[in-house]
């Protein structure tokens, strides 16, 4: 029987439920914030090189909670500066949570944002048929690489937008996470449409080392409570279970065998830990910071 699967990001609307259910079950935030709080400061000192605008790239944004903390971050460096902050984001649902956090948000009162609902791709269009190549100071790619076809040309491309003193972040999960492992192992049984969806760090610093540029990396550990996976019918755990599958409705269109296997493989001590009742998954995170200028060429 031809399976009936679809991917999660080709609906918008069960995207950004499944998303919002993971970043609210996931310390994922919180550890990223403590990253941006703890080194970002120093990592960013020197993108500004004299300029009086700060130009700021930030490629699949979602909902803005992760770039408010690192424009506020921006700002506390760089005081009485201008930021100019471009958000790239295809999905209309996301740009319009961002548009309400950012209205809510203290500490960006010298931001200027200007919202593209595109994806990288197109926007890179856009760039080289008009000709309008800009240099940015600092580019981000959060948790988002997985969605783009083409991620070499992308970090490529991208890494050409750098000014010669900026810098791009990408944070992508760690080989050792337990969502990689799941990915690797049943992905062919999953819908990908042609997708990297499994990408990890090692890869994106393979393409890194081909460009011959300068970077820096850490681990960051995060978890994510998947305890409500396990319970039948629990609508919090099957929207869990289509973000970490990148399935719609897994519950429902995925073969019984299938469940059974991804569920079980979640729960293995080798990612996941059991505390206090609770089944914590490993989604262990790498950030990769690259400078803008090449080690030689
Ligand atoms: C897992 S979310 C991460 C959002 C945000 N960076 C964060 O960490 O909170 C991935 C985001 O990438 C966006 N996205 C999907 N495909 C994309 C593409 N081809 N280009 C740019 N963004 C894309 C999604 O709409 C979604 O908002």
């Amino acid at each position: 029987m031809e399976s009936t699967m679809r991917s999660l990001i080709s609906d918008q609307n069960k995207y950004k439920e499944s998303f919002l259910m993971y970043i609210d079950r996931s310390t994922e935030h919180q550890c990223m914030q403590h990253f941006i709080d703890t080194k970002l400061p120093d990592i960013i000192s020197s993108i500004r090189n004299g300029k009086t605008t700060i130009d700021v790239l930030s490629l699949g944004s979602g909902t803005g909670e992760m770039d408010l903390h690192i424009l506020s971050k921006l700002q506390d460096t760089f005081p009485g500066h201008p930021i100019n902050n471009y958000v790239v984001e295809p999905s209309q649902e996301h740009i319009l949570m961002y548009k309400e956090n950012a209205s809510k948000a203290l500490n960006i009162d010298n931001v200027t944002f200007t919202w593209h609902q595109k994806t990288t791709r197109e926007i890179e269009q856009e760039i080289k048929e008009k000709n309008k190549f800009k240099k940015y100071d600092f580019i981000h790619m959060i948790q988002m690489l997985y969605y783009v076809k083409d991620v070499p040309a992308t970090i490529e491309f991208f890494h050409r937008c750098l000014a010669p003193d900026g810098k791009l972040l990408i944070i992508v999960l760690s080989r050792n996470s337990g969502w990689i492992n799941a990915y690797d192992k049943y992905g062919s049984q999953l819908p990908r449409n042609d997708l990297p969806i499994n990408i990890c760090s090692g890869e994106i610093t393979d393409v890194l080392d081909s460009l011959q540029v300068k970077y820096e990396n850490w681990d960051i550990e995060s978890k994510l409570d998947i305890t409500e996976c396990f319970i039948e019918g629990n609508r919090n755990g099957q929207l869990l279970l289509d973000m970490l599958t990148e399935t719609c409705d897994f519950n429902n269109t995925a073969s019984t065998d299938l469940k059974a296997l991804v569920l079980k493989h979640l729960e293995t001590t080798e990612y996941s830990v059991k505390i206090e009742g609770k089944i914590l998954l490993n989604t262990n995170l790498s950030v990769i910071v690259v400078d803008g200028q090449y080690t030689q060429r």
